[in-house]
């Protein structure tokens, strides 16, 4: 992979590795998206309102992850692999269940996504943390802190009954 020139003062064998490490993450972040609204769009049901609105919110969020990682790979002299081809091709994510349509259901899918994305930004931070790139590694804190405490809004509309 040919680097663009930098000042940046992190070595070039960690900025090849971490730009790769932050375009896989990105790929999954685009693909999360397309999830996030899809629900969006789709929900149906009595609570309606509400959890359009929350997906909604979880989609501007996402869209900020998409951008840090992104914004991250570009600083350090690489390209960001940030087209939906690209992303689709690179994410670890499952597809989004086609045909459902009810709140449960999708609150159920969307959390399934945003644990697996978590799982693997989570992983992220440890793997930037040992390449000797510690802002890569608090860009993916700060997403990790972010997709966490969706899950938990996702999650508390299931453990009512539990
Ligand atoms: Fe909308």
């Amino acid at each position: 992979m040919k680097l663009y020139a930098t000042k940046n003062d992190l070595p070039e064998a960690t900025r090849t590795q971490v730009i790769a490490l932050c375009n896989a993450r990105l790929a999954d972040s685009v693909d999360l998206q397309t999830q996030v609204k899809q629900a969006h769009w789709n929900v149906k049901g009595p609570e309606f309102i509400a959890l359009h609105e929350l997906f909604d919110k979880i989609n501007e969020d996402v869209e900020e992850y998409v951008d840090l990682t992104a914004e991250r790979v570009v600083q350090l002299g690489g390209i960001a692999e940030g087209t939906a081809r690209l992303a689709i091709k690179a994410s670890k994510l499952s597809e989004y269940p086609a045909g459902i349509a009810s709140g449960k259901e999708h609150v159920d899918a969307l959390s399934s996504a945003i644990a697996t994305y978590g799982k693997l930004v989570r992983a992220a931070i440890g793997e930037a943390d040992q390449l000797g790139d510690q802002d890569t590694a608090d860009i993916f804190t700060e997403i990790s802190r972010g997709s966490d405490k969706w899950l938990w809004f996702l999650e508390a509309h299931l453990q009512s009954n539990q």
